[in-house]
């Protein structure tokens, strides 16, 4: 369906992947990539430096990325897995789009304006420990997706208005060069999942600590569903057992047909949370306990792993030099 579109995302290597990167982001990324070898894949490094996490962590982290990818099923032979800081066009690239970008754009992101809020709420100055790096965020991620004309960005929910700042960054750069040298790339969101909730039942993600880990043993899978938040309530209708976060998540995971047996087996009281929970284990370890494998597996071989990724981004650098140097041409620097 989108063989001619060049499809692009990155997980960024600031902690262990969870179910809700895999469903929100790497499993739609990959299903539509699918014998399409203008996928791009990559580990955006230097935006994790944002976090101020110490040289090894960040080095066993973009191991950490490129083995989900590669256990998940990419395919390092047919599409391009790389690691942003190989490809240094993407930081030129970024240099020039800064100067066509207006600061109030930058205000307006919500990974800056997260930051801002926290602050406010802590009653400290709005600015406190944000870097330049966290500020202009999205020109860095803009470079990384028109560097590559990327047509297509698959990501969760909370990436969409990066994307759409992408997008209005390359429609401005043509505009003003009366050129469309840049493509406009479009947002791709999993209708479906669109925002998988944590055990605590807030957005799962790494920062809160609320996620079930995608690649684990079964104990370590065992321990975080038991920490699913339940209700007491022994009277479950169909409607109100949809609202809970067992269900959001279980029906993330598990095919239609076993989210609907186990509505009504909790709606008819012949299960209760300890069966559905051990139920949501057994369907974490069909899905993802092969894969778990693969992945712990490559991670014991680190270097086949840094091979991968530098023959990667060796590959499609000249890309991004053809599009740099045609970016340098436009604005007469070459
Ligand atoms: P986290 O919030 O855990 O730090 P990232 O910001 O690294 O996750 O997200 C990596 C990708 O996974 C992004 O495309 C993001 O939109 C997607 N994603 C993250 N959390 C979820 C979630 N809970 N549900 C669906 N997609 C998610
Ligand atoms: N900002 C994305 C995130 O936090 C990661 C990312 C960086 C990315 N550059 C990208 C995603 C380019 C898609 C395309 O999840």
């Amino acid at each position: 369906m989108n063989d001619n579109k060049i499809i692009l995302t990155g997980i960024k290597p600031t902690g262990r992947p969870h179910i809700g990167n895999y469903l929100g982001a790497i499993e739609p990324a990959l299903r539509r990539s699918l014998n399409n070898p203008n996928s791009f894949f990559f580990i955006p490094d230097y935006h994790a430096l944002n976090n101020g996490l110490p040289a090894d962590e960040i080095k066993k982290l973009t191991h950490v990325i490129a083995a989900t990818w590669i256990a998940s099923g990419l395919n390092s032979t047919k599409q391009h897995l790389y690691k942003q800081s190989d490809i240094p066009e993407i930081f030129e690239l970024e240099t020039i789009l800064n100067a066509t970008v207006p600061k109030g754009w930058m205000n307006k992101s919500h990974a800056y304006k997260a930051a801002m809020d926290q602050n406010i709420e802590a009653k400290r100055d709005v600015d406190y420990d944000v870097n330049m790096g966290l500020y202009t965020y999205p020109i860095l991620m803009a470079s990384d997706i028109l560097i590559f004309n990327a047509d297509q960005v698959p990501v969760g929910k909370d990436q969409i208005q990066h994307v759409e700042i992408a997008r209005d960054i390359a429609g401005r750069f043509n505009s003003k060069y009366g050129n469309h040298i840049l493509t406009l790339p479009e947002h791709l969101v999993e209708k479906t999942v669109f925002e998988v909730p944590g055990v605590d039942g807030r957005k799962m993600s790494k920062s809160y600590n609320n996620f079930i880990p995608l690649f684990a043993s079964e104990e370590e899978w065992n321990n975080a569903v038991k920490k699913i938040v339940t209700d007491s309530n022994q009277e479950h209708t169909h409607e109100s057992f949809k609202e809970t976060t067992f269900y959001k998540i279980f029906s993330a995971i598990a095919n239609e047909n076993d989210t609907n047996k186990i509505s009504q087996q909790i709606v008819d009281k012949s299960i209760g949370w300890k069966e559905a929970k051990d139920e949501m284990l057994s369907q974490l370890v069909s899905r993802f306990k092969e894969k778990s494998d693969i992945y712990f597996d490559l991670l014991n071989d680190t270097n086949k792993i840094d091979e991968i990724l530098k023959s990667g981004a060796e590959l499609i650098r000249p890309i991004a030099s053809k599009t740099l140097k045609q970016v340098k041409m436009t604005i007469g620097v070459l």
